[in-house]
């Protein structure tokens, strides 16, 4: 099993990444193959909305995205960890995700049906109890995970944390991460 884990914070160390970071580990102690890479540590400009893979199904900009569709295409699974900024993801990760047109053109232009090679999930804090904190993200997560052909497998959702690292006072939040990578570094590829 190959997971490819997602920071999506820029912040490194805070919530999401702590999530993430036991996840991956517990994944990888499950038997797993897993990467991991940074959304604010790449030079990835957002989509120019150029057209280019509408015709080939390949992105024309050339940076680091270059280096993350293969990654994508390598992966059995996704782990996307993220906080909420204003109802969404980080901008560094909404251009990682927007630039997934292309894999989604890709499938496309092949003309094969959507056969949800892979699974994706989502991990995601914010700080407030909003009732709706995480819906507009989770549906982002989804069809960001349809663009790479995978099916959404759930996630890991926690409101209520906001000061760096206090995820660690939530021994059940970790717990679950914990779950979720045994889980996926247990599942068939
Ligand atoms: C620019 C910005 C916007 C934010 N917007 C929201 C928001 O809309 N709702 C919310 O509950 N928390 C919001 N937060 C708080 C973060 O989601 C929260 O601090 C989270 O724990 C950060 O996770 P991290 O440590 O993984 O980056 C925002 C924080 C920042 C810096």
């Amino acid at each position: 099993m190959k997971i490819l884990g997602i920071y999506g914070s820029p912040r490194e160390g805070g919530n999401s990444d702590l999530l993430l970071e036991k996840a991956l580990q517990s994944a990888k102690s499950a038997g797993a193959e897993v990467t991991a890479l940074r959304a604010a540590d790449l030079d990835i400009s957002g989509c120019h909305e150029c057209g280019g893979c509408d015709e080939t199904g390949e992105c024309i900009v050339v940076d680091d995205m270059q280096k993350v569709y293969p990654q994508f295409d390598r992966a059995d699974a996704v782990i996307l960890a993220t906080p909420i900024f204003f109802y969404g993801p980080p901008a560094q990760l909404k251009a990682l995700i927007d630039r997934a047109q292309a894999p989604w053109n890709r499938r496309r232009l092949s003309g094969k049906q959507r056969h949800a090679s892979g699974s994706g999930y989502l991990i995601a804090v914010g700080a407030t109890q909003g009732k709706k904190l995480f819906e507009g993200t989770e549906l982002m997560a989804k069809y960001f995970f349809d663009a790479l052909d995978m099916n959404y497998g759930g996630a890991i959702l926690f409101s209520s944390v906001d000061e760096k690292g206090t995820i660690q006072n939530h021994p059940d939040a970790l717990n679950q991460a914990f779950g979720l990578g045994q889980r996926i570094g247990t599942a068939e590829p």
